[in-house]
C-alpha cells in the first residue's frame, strides 16, 4: 500500500531521532517517496545531510529561507498538500504537546496544521514522561482532535531503564502507515488504476533562443489529472512547459519536446487509462542549431519535419481493457474531425473542443467539450474543472 505514496517524515528530538533514518530507508524499500521535516532539537541527534542523502531531497528545518530572506517561506503548505501521510517518528513530548494546542513554531509544526492528509504520530519517550498526567492526557486529546497515534513499546530505553517508550519498529510503523493510507484513499471507480494524463504545450527548438510551439496553458490538462484523482485514480502528469499552477498533490514529470513526451508516454505504457490533452506540436526543426542563428545567415524558409503522432503510436499499441481518451481542438468541423480521431487513432472516447467559441480554448478558465464516444455524444460547459469532472464521470460511472 505504501508503494508509489508520498511520505512525509517528520523527525523530532529524542534519541530514537536516528532510527528514523531507518525508517526511512524501510519506507523507500517498500517503493514509498520521502521528504523529511526535522525540529531545530533533532538536528542536534541527527544531522540534516543524513536524511538529505537518504531521501535524496532538501531536508526542512526553518520556516523562513535562511540562506534566501524571502524566499520559500510556503514550503509547510506545500509539502502538506504534497504528502499522502504525514508520519512523526519519533514524536517528544514537547512536541506532541504543540500539536494537541495547535502551536506552529517551527517548520514540523507550521506543516501539521498545513497537511491535508493524514497524520501518524509516534510518541517516544523516557518511561516516566510517558506515563505522566500531561502526556497522558495530550495523547488522549491528540485521538479527539483526529490523530492517529502508534503507541510506543516497551523495552530497554537510553536512560538505562526498562519500560514503555521505545519507538516501534520500521515494519509495525511502515504496516500502521499501509492502513491509514488504504483507510484515507479516495474510493472511487478509478481506485487501483494506474492514470495517465499529458498536458500543455511542446517546445520543438529551432536554435537556442527560439522555438515552434503554441498557447497551451495545460490546464485543461491538470484538471483531468485533478479529475482522475478525484475518482481515486493514481494519475501520473506528465506536462509541458505550463503556465498554469500544478497541485504538489499531483505526482508530475515535465518535458519540453514531443521526443521527450514520447519517451515518456512509452515508459507509462502499460497505464490503465491514458489521457492525452497536451498540445504536441505536429512539426519540429528539420534541423536544430546549437548556436543562435543570425539573422543575416538565416534562411527565409524554415524545413521542417515531423512530430511522431503519439495517441495514434497508444492506440497501435492498445492493452487489452486499456481506455485512451484524446482531445481535439479545432476551429471548424468540430464534429467531423474529431469523429475521424477517434477513428484513425483508435480511441475510446475524445474530447471536441472548439477554438471558434467564446469561453473555450487556449488559457480560457472556462470550456466547451463535446465528449464523443463510440456510441455517446454529450456536451459539457463550466469551468475547466467542472467539465473534466464531468467527462470522467460519464466515461466512468460510480
Ligand atoms: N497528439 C499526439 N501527437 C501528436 C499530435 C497530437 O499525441 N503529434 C494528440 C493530442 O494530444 C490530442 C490528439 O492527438 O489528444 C489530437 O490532437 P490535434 O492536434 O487536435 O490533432 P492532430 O492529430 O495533430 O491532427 P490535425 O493537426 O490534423 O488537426
Amino acid at each position: 500500500m505504501v508503494a508509489g505514496k508520498r511520505i512525509l517524515l517528520g523527525v523530532t528530538g529524542g534519541i530514537a531521532a536516528y532510527k528514523a533514518a531507518y525508517l526511512l530507508r524501510e519506507f523507500q524499500k517498500s517503493g514509498a517517496q520521502v521528504r523529511v521535516i526535522m525540529t531545530p532539537s533533532a538536528t542536534r541527534f541527527v544531522g540534516t545531510e543524513t536524511f538529505s542523502s537518504l531521501s535524496r531531497h532538501e531536508v526542512a528545518v526553518d520556516v523562513f529561507n535562511q540562506e534566501n530572506p524571502g524566499n520559500d517561506w510556503t514550503k509547510h503548505i506545500h509539502w502538506g498538500d504534497w504528502a499522502d501521510i504525514f508520519v512523526i517518528a519519533p514524536c517528544t513530548a514537547n512536541t506532541l504537546a504543540k500539536i494537541v494546542y495547535g502551536q506552529s513554531d517551527n517548520m514540523l509544526t507550521s506543516t501539521l496544521l498545513a497537511a491535508r492528509c493524514p497524520i501518524l504520530i509516534c510518541p517516544t519517550m523516557d518511561g516516566e514522561m510517558y506515563e505522566s498526567p500531561a502526556v497522558t492526557e495530550n495523547l488522549q486529546k491528540a485521538k479527539e482532535l483526529g490523530f492517529y497515534i502508534l503507541e510506543p513499546e516497551s523495552g530497554y530505553l537510553a536512560s538505562g531503564i526498562e519500560a514503555v517508550g521505545r519507538l516501534p519498529e520500521p515494519e509495525k510503523i511502515i504496516e500502521e502507515s499501509s492502513k491509514i493510507i488504504g483507510k484515507h484513499s479516495i474510493q472511487g471507480p478509478l481506485t487501483g488504476k494506474q492514470v495517465l494524463v499529458s498536458a500543455g504545450p511542446t517546445r520543438e527548438f529551432i536554435d537556442p533562443v527560439r522555438f515552434i510551439s503554441n498557447p497551451s496553458t495545460g490546464k485543461m490538462g491538470i484538471a483531468m489529472a485533478e479529475a482522475a484523482r478525484l475518482l481515486g485514480g493514481n494519475v501520473t502528469l506528465l506536462h509541458g512547459p505550463v503556465t498554469a499552477e500544478i497541485p504538489d498533490r499531483l505526482k508530475s514529470e515535465s518535458f519540453i519536446t514531443a521526443d521527450e513526451l514520447f519517451e515518456q508516454v512509452k515508459a507509462h505504457q502499460d497505464a490503465d487509462v491514458i489521457i492525452m490533452a497536451a498540445a504536441v506540436s505536429d512539426f519540429k526543426a528539420a534541423e536544430t542549431n546549437n548556436h543562435k542563428v543570425k539573422k543575416e545567415h538565416a534562411s527565409l524558409t524554415l524545413e521542417l519535419s515531423r512530430n511522431p503522432d503519439i495517441l495514434e503510436w497508444l492506440g497501435q499499441n492498445k492493452n487489452p481493457g486499456q481506455i485512451l481518451i484524446g482531445f481535439a481542438m479545432e476551429t471548424e468541423h468540430l464534429r467531423k474531425h474529431a469523429l475521424s480521431k477517434l477513428e484513425r487513432k483508435k480511441l475510446d472516447w475524445i474530447c471536441a473542443n472548439s477554438l471558434s467559441e467564446g469561453g473555450a480554448g487556449f488559457g480560457s478558465d472556462t470550456n466547451k467539450i463535446t465528449l464523443l464516444g463510440k456510441q455517446t455524444e454529450e456536451a459539457f460547459t463550466g469551468t475547466k474543472q467542472q467539465v473534466a469532472n464531468q467527462i470522467l464521470e460519464k466515461i466512468f460511472p460510480e
